[in-house]
């Protein structure tokens, strides 16, 4: 997979897919991650990429003449599945959605800044708008990240062990069940003694009860879902 970042502050997001996981799947060559900065698409004598709104309306507003620019040179590269806008009123990212791009091969993601963009860039290049939820961040970035980080460790081969993308939280609409590692007691603390009984099958059982449990308890919205009621 390959994603194209397009960015006012490039330099905010060379560290987060610098680490573990996504560090690894890169040097696998199993995700590209290209960071572009908006002004290098600036036709403007001082690279400027906003100018004021329209109306009455206060504020800067990215303007579309760069924005078009870095995206018109991507797709004259390669063909892109989706053109994805990082907005607060966008679509509310969840697993299903990760799920979804991780079967895409390439993928553009615009970082929105000020006080949005351009609305003719969104009625015209952007194909899907996504917000990681109901607060509002100083920019798309930690968006963009988010976004990229939780597609590429669903990509085949980059987690170890294949099966544990599927055993993730949400993949069911169940969280996770409890987990525990050694000392079996700590300080009077002790593992709950069924996992330490060696029978798998009841072990299994047992995680399944404590996953169904806990989403009841914890997030009665999914577990409608898990229930099939929603
Ligand atoms: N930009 C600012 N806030 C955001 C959010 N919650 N999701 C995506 N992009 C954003």
């Amino acid at each position: 997979m390959r994603i194209d970042i397009i960015t006012v502050l490039p330099g905010m997001l060379e560290s987060p897919f610098n680490y573990s996981i996504i560090k690894r799947a890169k040097e696998k060559g199993l995700a590209e991650i290209y960071l572009h900065n908006l002004r290098d698409y600036s036709e403007d004598k001082h690279r400027r990429v906003d100018d004021y709104s329209f109306g009455k309306d206060a504020g800067m507003v990215m303007a579309i003449q760069p924005i078009e620019k870095a995206i018109e040179k991507l797709k004259s590269e390669r063909e892109y599945d989706e053109v994805i806008f990082t907005t607060p009123d966008g679509n509310i990212f969840s697993q299903k959605t990760a799920n979804q791009l991780s079967l895409k091969k390439n993928l553009i993601i615009l970082c929105g800044h000020y006080k949005g963009i351009d609305q003719r860039i969104r009625d015209h290049y952007i194909t899907m708008e996504i917000s990681v939820g109901d607060y509002v961040l100083t920019g798309g970035e930690l968006a963009a990240a988010i976004i990229a980080d939780s597609v590429v460790r669903l990509l085949p081969g980059v987690l170890s062990d294949e099966t544990s993308a599927l055993t993730d939280s949400f993949q069911d609409n169940l969280l996770s069940p409890p987990v525990y590692t050694r000392p079996a007691e700590y300080k009077g603390m002790k593992v709950p003694e069924i996992l330490l009984s060696g029978n798998d099958k009841l072990i299994d059982e047992w995680k399944h009860e404590q996953a169904v449990e806990r989403t009841r308890l914890l997030r009665p919205d999914l577990y409608r879902k898990y229930m099939g009621e929603d």
